[in-house]
């Protein structure tokens, strides 16, 4: 554990060592009103939650995206997420797939996952392309898909730095209304990442898949193989700043502060759905529901470690923040606190608990931004994991 921690704090030295203040002094108006307009955008994203990946109609593909965005294409291209091509499962006798098409008939739940969603031409099966930019960015085809307003900057050819903020603001808006899910949107990028890698499908678990990884940890994987933050400067990727830095000036520090906490409402909110999806009541003592309240109970314990520290009278910056600051915090651990014996539950009762941990998540995001949870990073971030794999350097 102890070189595992070395070298966590080595490669994220390079994102600490981005003075803070200097960015926070570049927050401008701008910034506060493209942050007022997504917040009260939030509610409308929430509702469909954890992701479908199933509806295949308005998936472009990453071809879709290549022409505007080369160097995050190539960071994909070296990610596991590029190489999980679906077929590669197809036909071995003691696999997943054949034991799962014995349970159910075919194999389509997979690829939900595995791939973008495949097309059945010429009754040949095409897998477009593995895990991709829209799986995690959200579907972005269809006349009223966000594509066609993510890069139209006013009327006629206005190009983007003639952009009125006003109309950046709409464009924004219209974009997450018709499913993008954006760099801001630290929980909802948190919830779908967890919408893959918690596995709560009965058929699949019992098909031999694993429900969890236990090496998956949000933070290190998006500081590794997963970033791709080359909007700003082209050569650069891990160091370089993020859209978000340039005009809001949410820098990585803090939002690493945010994942932290976002990161464990995520997985309880996934966990407590997939409970929720459970096939009968009869399953609320099997095998998935125990893994997934395993997983709730993880987070609830991570929860109220921070709430804790959150709370505590001294801590290196001075900071101390009042229980309605953490309120969100130590809600979603009473509801772990409820949930404790399955027994007396109902999977409406989960799926009640998950749509609440889903507003605590709004509720605490709108509340802070990282600058007030420093102490966080102070206690926990020596706790992390490795960054996942290597963030592509061009
Ligand atoms: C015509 C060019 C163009 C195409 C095509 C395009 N983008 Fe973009 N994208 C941009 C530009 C320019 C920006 C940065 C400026 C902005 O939109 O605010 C951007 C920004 C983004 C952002 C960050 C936005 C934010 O506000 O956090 C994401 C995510 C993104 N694009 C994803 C995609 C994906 C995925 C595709 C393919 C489905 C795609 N883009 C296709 C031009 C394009
Ligand atoms: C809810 C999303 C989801 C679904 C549905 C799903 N998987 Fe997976 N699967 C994953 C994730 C996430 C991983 C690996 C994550 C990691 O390695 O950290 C994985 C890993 C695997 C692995 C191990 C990969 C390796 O290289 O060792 C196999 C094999 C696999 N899945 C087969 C299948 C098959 C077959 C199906 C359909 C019957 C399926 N999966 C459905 C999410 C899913
Ligand atoms: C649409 C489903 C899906 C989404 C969304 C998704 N993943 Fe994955 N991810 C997978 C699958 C499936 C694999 C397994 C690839 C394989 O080995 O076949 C995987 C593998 C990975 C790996 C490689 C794991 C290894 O063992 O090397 C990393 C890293 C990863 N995912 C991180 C993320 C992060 C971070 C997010 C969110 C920003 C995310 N994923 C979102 C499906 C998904
Ligand atoms: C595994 C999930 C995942 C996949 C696949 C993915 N992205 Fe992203 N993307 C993210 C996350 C998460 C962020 C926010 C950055 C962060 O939090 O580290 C992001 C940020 C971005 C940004 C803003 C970067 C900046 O400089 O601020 C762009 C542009 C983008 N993605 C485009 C793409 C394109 C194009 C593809 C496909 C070639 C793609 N993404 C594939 C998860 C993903």
């Amino acid at each position: 554990m102890t070189s595992l921690r070395r070298r966590t704090q080595l490669a994220l030295a390079a994102f600490i060592l981005i003075p803070v203040a200097v960015v926070l002094s570049n927050l401008g108006t701008e910034a506060d009103e493209i942050r007022v307009a997504a917040v009260s955008n939030a509610t409308s994203l929430l509702s469909e939650a954890p992701f479908d990946h199933s509806d295949r109609s308005n998936f472009m593909g990453a071809r879709a995206c290549i022409d505007c965005h080369r160097s995050e294409y190539v960071s994909w291209l070296n990610t596991a997420h590029y190489n999980n091509r679906a077929n590669r499962f197809e036909g071995k006798e003691t696999s997943i797939d054949t034991k799962y098409r014995a349970i159910t008939g075919n194999t389509d739940l997979c690829y939900t996952c595995h791939s973008l969603p495949h097309e059945e031409r010429f009754g040949r099966r095409f897998v477009e392309s593995g895990t991709s930019c829209e799986s995690c960015h959200g579907a972005a085809g269809s006349e009223t898909g966000w594509l066609n307003l993510h890069a139209v900057y006013g009327p006629n050819v206005t190009r983007m730095e003639h952009e009125t903020l006003e109309h950046r603001s709409m464009r924004i808006s219209r974009c997450e209304e018709a499913g993008m899910v954006r760099s801001e949107r630290q929980y909802l990028i948190a919830k779908n990442c967890f919408s893959c890698h918690i596995v709560g499908d009965t058929n699949l678990i019992q098909a031999g898949h694993k429900s969890s990884f236990d090496s998956f940890s949000l933070i290190p994987y998006l500081l590794g193989e997963v970033r791709h933050n080359f909007h700003q400067d082209q050569r650069q990727n891990a160091k370089a700043p993020t859209l978000l830095t340039a005009r809001q000036g949410v820098s990585p520090v803090l939002r690493v502060r945010m994942y932290f906490v976002v990161e464990q409402l995520a997985r309880m909110h996934v966990a407590l759905t997939n409970i929720g999806r459970l096939p009968s009541e009869d399953d609320l003592d099997g095998a998935v529901a125990d893994s997934m309240l395993d997983i709730v109970d993880d987070a609830a314990g991570q929860l109220e470690e921070f709430a804790e520290v959150l709370l505590e009278e001294e801590n290196t910056e001075g900071e101390v923040l009042t229980e309605d600051q953490v309120a969100a915090l130590i809600a979603a651990v009473d509801i772990f606190t409820e949930f404790d014996d399955l027994d007396e539950q109902t999977r409406a009762a989960a799926t009640i608990a998950a749509q609440q941990v889903d507003l605590l998540a709004t509720e605490f995001e709108q509340l802070h931004d990282g600058e007030k949870l420093s102490v966080l990073d102070v206690e926990f971030l020596e706790d992390l994991g490795d960054p996942v794999g290597e963030a592509l350097k061009p």
